[in-house]
């Protein structure tokens, strides 16, 4: 049984990630802290919660987080996920409650708490993480492991060399990567690869159980909305951290750029032997950037069909 806990921007891969995250038994979900990303604050809340029901969820707190990146303003994503940055699904509000604790302090108190190790597990922009690890450095040192989408040795996607998450905060990412705390990075080397299609969706329609069902509508809203294969996106780091034998990782030292320049916001991965490493950094920027364990590719197939098992099971 692993220890989890999910940071979320809910959006529709995000709420990939938590219906799985959720319902695999093999996961001890602690709770779910929300933060501003895909879209606004008071939505991600609204999204999280119903994803939860949709997931027949036990009773997981969940957490308020940042309405805003440290410094920059907020840019939001609905071209990709919807108005309601869930598919305009228009499912009912839950009833659940937030818990009264603010996001930094349920994560704190989680950590505290748990007996086993805890994984923390960032799907959006990492403006919460960045506040919990200097509000309250000494449990952020309990932590397992963080395990992050976010990122790209490649290419970007918000812009042509920043991914979305950290482009959105890359004070806060810079936080996190400078932590010390041990870090994957599932970023969009392999982010894009979990796709899916309508076959895809008409089999999970099949399984006639109410968490599938909702995972299919949402695979059919994003369908019919970008008339293309989508993907299972951030589930993807979830599962990596459950089973980090389905991906291929390289180590790598991990620098995000804060300059405001056409980079803000790349993160610049450096796999090049240490000794050219040296010529360029200083030592002290050497042991501050921590290596990272950078996904490089992960096994589509069994991924893509352990969510499906996992919704799909009673
Ligand atoms: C990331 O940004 C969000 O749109 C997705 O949920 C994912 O976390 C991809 O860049
Ligand atoms: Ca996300």
């Amino acid at each position: 049984m692993k220890n989890f806990i999910l940071d979320v921007d809910t959006g529709v891969d995000d709420a990939f990630a938590l219906l799985f995250a959720a319902r695999h038994p093999e996961i001890n979900l602690l709770g779910v802290t929300c933060v501003d990303g895909n879209t606004n604050l008071k939505q991600v809340v609204i999204n999280t919660l119903k994803v939860l029901d949709a997931a027949e969820a036990g009773d997981i707190p969940v957490g308020v987080g940042a309405t805003r990146p440290l410094i920059d303003e907020p840019r939001y994503a609905e071209y990709v996920h919807g108005a309601d940055g869930l598919g305009d699904l228009n499912y009912p509000e839950s009833t659940r409650t937030v818990d009264p604790r603010p996001a930094v302090e349920l994560i704190r108190d989680l950590v505290e708490g748990s007996k086993d190790p805890v994984t923390l597990i960032p799907l959006a922009p990492l403006t919460n993480i960045a506040l919990f690890l200097r509000s309250f450095p000494e449990t952020a040192k309990k932590l397992e492991r963080i395990v992050l989408m976010g990122g790209s040795a490649s290419q970007g996607n918000a812009t042509a060399s920043a991914e979305f998450n950290i482009w959105h905060d890359p004070e806060a990412a810079a936080i996190v990567f400078q932590s010390g705390i041990p870090i994957t990075m599932y970023g969009l080397d392999v982010f894009g690869d979990l796709k899916m299609d309508n076959s895809f969706a008409k089999r999970l329609h099949e399984k006639s159980h109410a968490p599938s069902t909702f995972g299919a509508k949402l695979i059919d809203a994003m369908l019919a909305r970008h008339k293309e294969e989508i993907t299972l996106g951030d589930y993807g780091a979830v599962a990596v951290a459950l089973y980090p034998e389905l991906s291929t990782q390289e180590t790598m030292k991990v620098m995000v750029d804060t300059t405001f320049g056409p980079n803000r916001g790349a993160t610049i991965c450096d796999h090049r032997p240490i000794e050219y490493q040296e010529l360029g950094y200083t030592k002290s920027w050497l042991e501050q950037n921590l290596t990272v364990q950078v996904c490089k590719t992960i096994k589509v197939d069994e991924l893509r069909e352990l969510w499906m098992d996992t919704l799909s099971r009673s």
